[in-house]
């Protein structure tokens, strides 16, 4: 077995195929497969179906953009700082994987400078190199919604709005949303004075592992998770009380949209988040059921000046993005969100060589059946057997002497619930097939629902 102690050192790569050797997915990456991805599928009808009736349409931005599109996100942050994927391609280009999508939805606004507001979503893989754990990827996927060109509070409403709505939809409800306000660039200033003076004095407080951030990015030490550094931090001066009368006003008018809409929350004054680029109000969605360390499922705010950091003219902008696998263990973690079943409602067994079931496969499923088959001329027994695992309702069977006959034998295998049918089996003209079906059909869901 590959990576045993006895296992000999790796051929070069060039060799790999001719040797044999076996692949596994990078560290922090994983391949998504049925029926786990039946899931994410649904989530994402779930939320196509809010986004678009909130007047979002979807943005598809490159995987990989010019590294200085994610520069801005700010140098001192651990996202560009330490975890970006960087590399040069063959023409020397400076390029980075994404680590997020705000920078580049940004980007793509300066480029093509649409009309305002610009509403869009989007989804897809982002790329960090963390230390990989629960609810913590190297290729980890988001959703995420922006609106540029407004500085409206109710833009911000409405952002916040479509988020928590999409987590009532999948029925989450442990998902309490915390809110503050950045305030704009004088009171992050005068802010981040008063706290990196209030921080000196309390340095020898700080767990030694944060210390470095007092001097070099003093907001991050709000969002430490080391015991020793929370103590510090939750006495420290707060920047809700360094808004100016406007800042002031907006987040206040985000609150009693939040409160009108009946949407809960409390306002967190630590809630800085880990990128530079927050104006206003910023949010976050923790979850309940998830360690503290990885339980915010969902994060945002506005960033009023990155737009013109990239080269656009001055356009305000607010969004959020939710990580889609911490947010599956948090439905896992309250029982909600199954994995979708994906059954047959038809099972067609052939006995005669497999081309009967091909084609009635193909015209069941043109007028909208779900019907599948075996493959490879299997016997009688094991065609059954794979009927009877698929869930299907209905088994057709046809052999030399439905085909002779230009018939097709139905046979009612159980309800939609499982139960059994008490239904017998018969043999229709292949014209009178799509009729019997239906009745079949409307009969087993009578008796299901009985
Ligand atoms: P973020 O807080 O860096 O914000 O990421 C948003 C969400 O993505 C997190 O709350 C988490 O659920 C998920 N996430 C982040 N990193 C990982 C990881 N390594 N593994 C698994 N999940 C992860 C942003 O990305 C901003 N662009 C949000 C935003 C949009 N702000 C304004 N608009």
């Amino acid at each position: 077995m590959s990576g045993t102690p006895s296992t000999p050192a790796s051929p070069p790569d060039g060799d790999d195929a001719a040797a044999g050797k076996s692949f596994r997915t990078p560290i922090g990456t994983h391949d998504l497969a049925p029926p786990e991805s039946g899931r994410w599928v649904a989530l994402l009808g779930t939320f196509i179906g809010l986004a678009d009736r909130a007047g979002f349409g979807y943005l598809q931005t490159p995987i990989f953009e010019d590294i200085g599109v994610f520069a801005r996100i700010g140098e001192g942050t651990d996202v560009v700082g330490k975890e970006m994927y960087e590399f040069f391609d063959r023409s020397d280009r400076h390029l980075a994987l994404r680590p997020e999508c705000t920078a580049s939805v940004c980007r793509a606004f300066a480029q093509h400078r649409p009309t305002t507001p610009w509403k869009v979503w989007y989804q897809g893989p982002f790329f960090r190199y963390e230390a990989p754990q629960a609810g913590r990827y190297r290729q980890f996927h988001q959703i995420g919604a922006e609106t540029l060109g407004t500085d409206d509070a109710d833009a911000d409403v409405e952002i916040i709005a479509l988020a928590a709505e999409f987590f009532h939809s999948i029925g989450l409800q442990r998902v309490p949303l915390l809110v503050n306000s950045m305030g704009d660039a004088d009171t992050r200033a005068a802010y981040g004075e008063a706290l990196s003076t209030y921080l000196q004095q309390r340095a020898g407080d700080v767990d030694p592992e944060d210390r470095d951030k007092i001097e070099r990015h003093p907001l991050r030490i709000l969002d430490s998770k080391r015991a020793a550094t929370e103590a510090v931090a939750a006495e420290a001066p707060q920047i809700t009380d360094y808004l100016n009368a406007e800042t002031a006003a907006h987040f206040e008018r985000v609150r009693e949209g939040l409160t009108a809409l009946g949407i809960e929350h409390r306002v967190e004054p630590k809630l800085v988040r880990g990128l530079d680029y927050y104006t206003r109000t910023t949010f976050e969605f923790r979850a309940a059921s998830l360690d503290a360390a990885q339980d915010t499922v969902c994060g945002g705010g506005r960033y009023n000046g990155l737009v013109e950091a990239l080269g656009g003219p001055p356009t305000p902008g607010i969004g959020f993005a939710l990580g889609i696998e911490r947010l599956l263990l948090a439905c896992d973690a309250e029982g909600v969100f199954d994995v979708p079943t994906q059954r047959a409602e038809v099972w067609v067994i052939d006995t005669a060589g497999g081309a009967a079931a091909r084609d009635l496969t193909h015209e069941l499923r043109s007028v909208g059946i779900r019907a599948d088959r075996a493959f490879d001329d299997r016997s009688m027994r094991a065609q059954m057997r794979a009927a009877d695992r698929s869930g299907a309702e209905i088994a057709l069977i046809v052999g030399t002497d439905e085909i002779d006959a230009g018939t097709v034998t139905v046979r009612p295998l159980r309800r939609p619930d499982g139960g059994s049918t008490g239904m017998a089996q018969q043999t229709v003209p292949h014209a009178d097939l799509l009729g019997t079906l239906r009745r079949i059909f409307d009969e087993l869901n009578a008796e299901g629902g009985t």
